[in-house]
């Protein structure tokens, strides 16, 4: 089917009316009474891309933008890796709220949660999602499965094909699954018609 242009500021502005739902959003209680702000996402809004992570740290909560903190300095890397910048990719998480003391999201949570990640993901309409990690994978596919088990493969959710791979916050504990990492990202890549020749060198 040939592919409609749309409208990137139409989208923008669609998206921007859901941020504003979002900052003042009270259904989990918890949440709302300990956040700092709300972290909606980042990004361009027709990205190919779209990347999933939890829910927000303490920078993400203090900035408001998703993977600010360590991990998304090396999310950082990884994009540049791919030949990206972070301006070609939408960026959000399954929640929009800093779970106190950085505890997991609670299934009521994510659940809450869920009409914004479809708004958004319908307003994008990416390509193609990056789940990362067990969190993201598991609750946008709704599936048990341990990431280990749902890399190197494409899942599909409404009409973006779907990869998952680990958290850039396990990289940090565990560098030697960043090999891992840029396996499935190769995939990916590839999947989208990028010649892997074409992409930046890694820097010494
Ligand atoms: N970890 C995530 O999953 N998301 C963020 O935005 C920051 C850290």
């Amino acid at each position: 089917m040939p592919k409609v242009k749309r409208d990137p500021k139409t989208i923008s502005l669609e998206l921007a009316k859901w941020a504003k739902t979002v900052s003042t959003c009270q259904r989990c209680q918890e949440l709302a009474a300990t956040r700092t702000q709300t972290v909606f996402g980042v990004g361009n809004p027709t990205a190919r891309v779209m990347f999933i992570g939890e829910a927000p740290g303490a920078d993400e909560d203090e900035k408001g933008e998703p993977f600010v903190g360590r991990a998304g300095q090396l999310l950082n890397k990884i994009i540049a890796a791919c030949g990206w910048e972070r301006s070609d990719l939408y960026i959000c998480n399954i929640l929009r709220c800093r779970p106190p003391g950085n505890r997991n999201p609670l299934p009521s949570e994510a659940a809450n949660c869920r009409e914004y990640l479809d708004a958004q993901i319908a307003l994008v309409q990416p390509e193609y999602i990056v789940c990362w990690g067990t969190i993201a994978a598991q609750n946008l596919l709704g599936l048990t499965d341990p990431i280990s088990r749902m890399r190197k493969k494409f899942f599909e959710y409404k009409n973006s094909r779907v990869l998952c791979t680990y958290h850039p916050s396990y990289l940090l504990r565990n560098p030697s699954a960043k090999k891992d990492v840029w396996e499935d990202l190769q995939i990916l890549l590839v999947e989208m018609g990028i010649d892997l020749n074409t992409l930046p060198k890694p820097a010494k």
